[in-house]
């Protein structure tokens, strides 16, 4: 009999609920017990542990966020705190401990894999900054939610010939912005990774309509230097010599806050049962992920050290499409 415990930490993510019933069901289908830990490693620390069984994630597979709750847990961080996170685990019996969350969850993940203690990532962000996975929970939903927004932005753009800029969430990390881009045919993108000079932006702008476009859509991250805040400050400094207006969008919040699509449920789903086949194999200190199509194991402390880097290619792709 073993007694393993699940818990989601940092910024949720539409599917960590799927990933959370797919723990709880796989481990008890092999005769396991399982416990939830109320809001991220802040609530370990606390103790705030309950069992749970199949029932209790009945029904919670198509709804976002996340049964258990999530924190970013800056407490965690001292070595203090990540002892007696591993006290609290072996006063509460705990053999292996499941962390369904993005960077900052897999590095405190591998400090307690570094204590010794059995513990599997589940990799989770609407970002999909994480080494390791060519994809993590959340960010189909995230794209498809960015997606509908730039799809009625345009329609309204075209009605107007106006330009608009609309601002997808990511603070270190373009990717949803790049993608929400070249799916969303936009004019021009802002992404953290790269230097973007806004006179550069309002030229692309203007080449677009010389070009008869009825509309000009710019995607930027939240973490790009010229974010929408900025961008849309620096056209209304320069209103008279632009000869137009930028009009500003911020998705924000709504973008995580989404019930998941199929492609997030059975992503979580399947991360959700691997995570559980990697106790059971004693292949603890890993973080399951996604290659192609195949499942694969990365060592967290490759992923704790490592970045995702933006794709040149699909850069690329954007402006090739932009014409
Ligand atoms: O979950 C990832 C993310 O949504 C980033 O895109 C964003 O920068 C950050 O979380 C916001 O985090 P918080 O919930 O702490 O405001």
């Amino acid at each position: 009999m073993r007694r393993i415990a699940v818990l989601t930490s940092g910024g949720d993510a539409p599917g960590m609920n799927a990933a959370i019933r797919a723990v709880v069901r796989m481990a008890i289908s092999r005769g396991w017990e399982v416990l939830g830990v109320r809001h991220g490693f802040g609530g370990l620390l606390q103790g705030d542990i309950a069992p749970l069984d199949p029932r209790d994630v009945g029904e919670i597979m198509q709804r976002g966020g996340t049964i258990l709750g999530s924190a970013r847990s800056p407490e965690y961080d001292t070595p203090d705190a990540r002892d007696r996170a591993l006290d609290r685990l072996r006063t509460e019996r705990i053999q292996a401990l499941i962390v369904i969350g993005g960077n900052g969850s897999q590095a405190g993940t591998h400090a307690l894999a570094t204590m010794g203690f059995p513990a599997v990532g589940v990799p989770s962000t609407i970002d999909n900054d994480v080494y390791g996975s060519d994809m993590t929970i959340g960010v189909d939903t995230a794209l498809n939610v960015a997606l509908e927004a730039i799809d009625r932005l345009k329609t309204t753009a075209s009605s107007h010939r106006r330009a608009f800029v609309v601002e997808v969430m990511g603070r270190h990390c373009g990717y949803l912005a790049l993608m929400a881009a070249i799916a969303g045919g936009a004019e021009a993108v802002v992404l953290p990774e790269k230097e973007t000079d806004p006179e550069d932006i309002a030229l692309q702008i203007r080449e677009a309509w010389e070009r008869g476009k009825p509309h000009a859509l710019v995607v930027v991250a939240q973490g790009a230097s010229y974010n929408a805040a900025k961008l849309t400050e620096y056209f209304e400094k320069h209103r008279e010599r632009m000869g137009f207006d930028l009009r500003s969008t911020m998705l924000g919040y709504v973008q995580r806050g989404s019930d998941p699509t199929y492609a997030d449920r059975m992503l979580a789903t399947r991360f959700g049962a691997a995570a559980v086949d990697c106790i059971a194999e004693g292949n603890c200190g890993v973080m399951v992920g996604l290659r192609g199509a195949e499942l694969v194991t990365t060592a967290l402390h490759e992923v704790a050290v490592n970045r995702r880097t933006l794709d040149q290619e699909m850069l690329a792709l954007a402006d090739a499409l932009a014409i």
